[in-house]
Parts: C-alpha cells; structure tokens; sequence
C-alpha cells in the first residue's frame, strides 16, 4: 500500500493505470475509518484491478459553526486498518491546503439546485456544495472506473448520482449498504463523540426507523399517522431531539405522503450536542 500526498504524484500513478487499461475503483472518505467505511473499499477490492481510498478532511463541507476542528483525525488507525485489507494500492492524504490554494470562495463550485437545499441541506446550507465540489475534484484526480458511496449518506450518494449524470461524468457510482453496530447504530466517525450511554440512546433513531417499517409492512400507508407514532415512540423513551424525519421517494427525493415500497424514511436528530443521520428503505427488512 502506498500513500500519496500531493496531487502530481497521484496525477502521475494514475495515468500509468489508466495506460495498462486497469479499472480503478475510488472509495472517497474523511478518515476516522470504521467497518462502514471498510466495507466500502472491500467491494472495490472485489471488481478492480486498482483501488484507491482518499483521506482528506474537506474544509468547504463545513459550515463556520460546525466541527471541522474537532472532527477526528485518527490517520495511524486509518492506515493501519487499511493496510490490514489485501490489497489497497494508493491511500491519497493530500494536505489540507492541496485543493483550495486561493479563497475557497473564488475557487469554482459545484451547486445541486433544490435538492441540495432540502433536508440536510436546510440546516447545512454549504454542505452539499462543498462535498460535490470536493467530489468532483478528487473524480478528476483519479479517474475512477467506479466510486462507492455509503446509503448511510443518502442525500449525498443521490446527489453525486445526479452530478455525475448531469455532468456525463464516465464513472459508474456503486452504492453500499449501511453498516450497523451490534445496537443498530449506523456506524460514524462522529460516533466518537459519544459515550456508551449516549450510544445506546443513539441506537433508538434506527430502533424509531425500525418500527416505522414494521407499521408500514403491517399495512399503514399514511405518511403522517407512522410518522406521528415513530415521533411518539422516540420521545417516550429519549431525550434525542429530531431534526428532521422525512418519507420520500428514493428515486428523485421528493416528500411522499403514502408510504409504498420505493418510500425511504430519512432521519437527522441530535444527541445532546452529536448530530448523526440515518436512514431505512421500507421495503427492506435488512437495513
Ligand atoms: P465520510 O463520512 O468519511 O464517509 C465516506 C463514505 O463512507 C461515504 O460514502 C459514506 O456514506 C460511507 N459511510 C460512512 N458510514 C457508513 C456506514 N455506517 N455504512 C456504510 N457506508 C458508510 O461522506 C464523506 O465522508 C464526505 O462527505 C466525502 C464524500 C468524503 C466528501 O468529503
């Protein structure tokens, strides 16, 4: 496993790959890596000659009162579970700097009308410019064959999806499925923020998504009545304080008011000061 840290030598590395016609696969990510994470770049292992995991913390995501400072950065662990796996080629850690040298603000951008303004994007009006906006950059650093994205973001993977039709980007976007601890919790590098008892009240979003399914499978299809009881269900046994809870449909995101079998359930909620999302498709009992 090699790591690279400046833009030229990953420029360089690639395009000896691209010339021997390898595939590339790209897992982009912000370190503190965990099993969900992993689980990522195991399925680019799988069908790619070549697979390349970026590690950089993305200033522009960030907005001025949020944690980019905090946000934890565990880079020896990183590596080291990386290396664990058989085989990573190249860990791409550009310096922080690597990719704004000017004013981000004077820098081009990436902007998703609408849907990157709804849901996360309400509370988090910079967030979906800034990832697209990295995204794109690191897509052209590496040229990849195929880049995989956690469901656990599903706002994000469906708005890289929309950029990358809507740009005619050449890259095929494999989506992979949430990985849970053993509580249900989605796992998340912000998950270190919290304690184990904060963890476990954590595990009642998923256990909140969990029994708005079974009311869907068990034949309630208003939108609002298993939304009410899910908000019940949450209240009654924790102090977590929703942000939002929205049904939509999975193939464009927009707000549903029947739960039917293409209806995702997404979730942001507060545990004290810890803001984590998560989500669950109706349909499916497995996620
Ligand atoms: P980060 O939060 O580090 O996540 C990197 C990738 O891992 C994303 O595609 C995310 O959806 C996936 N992931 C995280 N937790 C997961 C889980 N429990 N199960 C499955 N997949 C999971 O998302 C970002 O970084 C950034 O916004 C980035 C795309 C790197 C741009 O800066």
């Amino acid at each position: 496993m090699n790591q690279i840290e400046t833009i030229d030598k990953i420029q360089k590395v690639i395009g000896i790959a691209k010339r021997a016609r390898k595939s590339i696969g790209f897992i982009p990510t912000m370190g503190a890596l965990h099993q969900g994470h992993l689980s990522l770049v195991k399925q680019s292992l799988l069908y790619n000659d070549i697979t390349v995991v970026s590690i950089f913390i993305n200033p522009t995501q960030f907005g001025p009162n949020e944690d980019y400072a905090q946000y934890p950065r565990t880079i020896d662990k990183d590596l080291f579970l990386l290396s664990q796996l058989n085989h990573v080629d190249y860990v791409f850690t550009p310096k922080p700097d690597s990719f704004y040298m000017e004013d981000p603000l004077k820098s081009t951008r990436i902007h998703i009308p609408k849907t990157s303004t709804y849901y996360c994007g309400q509370s988090r009006p910079h967030f979906f410019d800034g990832v697209c906006s990295i995204v794109l950059r690191l897509f052209n650093c590496i040229l990849p064959t195929n880049a995989y994205f956690g469901e656990k973001d599903f706002q994000q993977l469906f708005l890289i999806q929309k950029m990358v039709h809507d740009l005619f980007l050449p890259i095929k976007i494999i989506k992979c499925p949430i990985v849970r601890d053993e509580n249900g919790l989605a796992m998340s590098s912000r998950n270190l923020y919290l304690r184990s008892s904060q963890k476990k009240e954590a595990s009642y979003i998923y256990k909140m998504l969990k029994y708005g399914q079974e009311l869907y499978q068990a034949g309630n299809t208003d939108v609002s009545d298993v939304k009410a009881k899910m908000h019940q269900f949450l209240e009654k046994n924790t102090a977590i304080k929703l942000e939002y809870i929205v049904f939509v449909d999975e193939s464009n995101l927009e707000l549903v008011n029947v739960c039917t079998e293409t209806t995702r359930v997404l979730v942001a909620a507060k545990v004290e000061n810890t803001r984590l999302i998560d989500n669950v498709s109706l349909r499916n009992e497995l996620n």
